[in-house]
């Protein structure tokens, strides 16, 4: 029997019947789209709290039981056993890639790592203090000038192209951002060294691409760094429909060039709401500056006539927990242990979560911890600066922007401008 929903308007005592669709796991929706023809009346959704506005087969997160899936497979799986490479097959292809297919996918990377020069050359017309978010955006938008061709996709091959180039370059137009925000010479993507790796180096190396000596007498980026920021990236890889992704697709629905509605996405993640919640953590950690200041910003945190909010706290969808904070935050103890970090920002932000997971006002509310909350002192703690935090958002979340607008791309049933309705309140 086929599955419906019937909607009585109580004006007329007309009723409407609405199809139910089914996925293969989480809530269906009620098919909506002849609602206004049928009835006359929109319905009405901002924030697109109930509202599901594609059919996917990416990602699925269950909020409640705290759970996030790439291609069917739980993140926590793909975090602690799979490369950020091979989730990036995962995602583009359906499936984890072979032996063969992951070294492929590898070495391509690294020869695509570099950018054309013409933009290298774009650097020096951008002040030198921009913020690498604001470099970000306008670089991958001027990147639709260099690869034209990738507005007319053909093949399986073409699109294939088209995604390997964007996020192969993302690492290193993120680096260049930051060196020419502090004013420092250039560093060119090392052929010899791994997706990770070389955008640790392109940042830190001096000119010539030598590193300079830790304190610990360490010279070469250390092993357990790079693994932890590989992980940042997977666990950034995509998450649904979110903000910046819906953007993406909002923009490919329009037939925009594909890295164009990728800058677009940069955009949408910059926000504090968003990916720049990281960066947002860390300034709050740092003006609530000890642990015995924590209760009084608790205390603002709460005070409803106060806008104070707990940055790093809360989510849309995750109303148990965020399995990806979960990762982070045992990558954070190990990298405690490791790397012997203990500083005043981590016991700040220890005696933050203590409270938080105890208090009625955020139990109430199902305010947890998001990724944000640990991405940002995981970030510092390998010694990233504050400006790259969202940045090396945007280079994990690539993958899935480009995923998602190629399945946006490939569906013709769903390939239809975006273009919401409004209830018009005004004279
Ligand atoms: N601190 C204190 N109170 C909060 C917080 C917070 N961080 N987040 C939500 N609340 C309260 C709200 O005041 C509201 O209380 P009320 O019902 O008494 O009015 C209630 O919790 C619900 O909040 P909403 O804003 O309606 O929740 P929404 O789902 O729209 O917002 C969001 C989610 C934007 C993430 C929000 O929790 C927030 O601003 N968090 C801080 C910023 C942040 O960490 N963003 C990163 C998100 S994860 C990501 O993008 C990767």
């Amino acid at each position: 029997m086929k599955k419906s929903m019937t909607l009585t308007d109580n004006r007329t005592g007309k009723s409407y019947e609405f199809p139910i669709l089914e996925g293969t796991r989480g809530p269906g929706a009620v098919d909506m789209r002849s609602l206004y023809k049928e009835t006359g009346l929109f319905s009405y959704d901002p924030g697109f709290t109930s509202t599901a506005s594609c059919k996917s087969k990416i990602t699925f997160i269950d909020g409640e039981k705290g759970e996030l899936l790439y291609r069917g497979i739980p993140i926590e799986e793909l975090a602690s056993k799979h490369s950020y490479l091979e989730v990036c097959y995962l995602l583009l292809e359906g499936e984890l890639p072979t032996e063969r297919q992951a070294l492929e996918l590898d070495l391509e990377f690294r020869h695509r790592a570099f950018l054309p020069e013409g933009l290298v050359k774009l650097f020096d017309l951008v002040p030198d203090n921009a913020h690498p978010m604001s470099i970000m955006s306008s670089g991958v938008t001027a990147l639709s000038a260099f690869y034209y061709e990738h507005l007319k996709l053909e093949s399986d091959d073409d699109y294939r192209e088209m995604a390997h180039r964007i996020i192969a370059k993302m690492p290193t137009l993120a680096a260049f951002a930051y060196r020419h925000s502090i004013g420092a010479k250039l560093i060119y993507p090392d052929i010899d060294r791994s997706f990770s790796e070389n955008f640790l180096y392109m940042l830190r190396a001096y000119p010539g691409g030598k590193l300079h000596l830790d304190p610990g007498g360490h010279r070469e980026i250390r092993k357990i760094e790079i693994e932890a920021l590989d992980t940042i990236f997977t666990l950034h890889a995509d998450h649904e429909q979110n903000a910046s992704t819906a953007v993406v697709r909002s923009v490919a629905s329009t037939g925009a060039h594909p890295y164009v509605a990728i800058s677009s996405g940069i955009s949408a993640l910059w926000g504090r709401a968003h990916g720049g919640a990281n960066e947002s953590v860390i300034e709050q950690l740092k003006m609530i500056g000890s642990v015995e200041n924590v209760d009084k910003y608790i205390a603002r945190a709460k005070d409803p006539n106060d806008p104070f909010r707990l940055m790093g706290f809360g989510h849309r969808v995750y109303k148990n927990f965020d399995p990806r904070a979960r990762i982070l935050k045992q990558l954070q103890d190990q990298l405690r242990d490791e790397l012997d970090l203990d500083s005043e920002l981590m016991r700040i932000a220890q005696r933050i979560e203590e409270i938080a997971l105890h208090d009625d006002y955020f139990v109430q509310r199902k305010l947890y911890p998001n990724i944000d909350f640990y991405s940002g002192i995981i970030l510092t703690a390998l010694g990233l600066p504050r400006s790259m935090f969202t940045p090396i958002f945007v280079i994990g979340r690539t993958v899935g922007w480009v995923t998602q607008w190629i399945e946006f791309k490939k569906n013709t049933e769903e390939a239809k401008i975006a273009r919401p309705r409004q209830l018009y309140v005004g004279p």
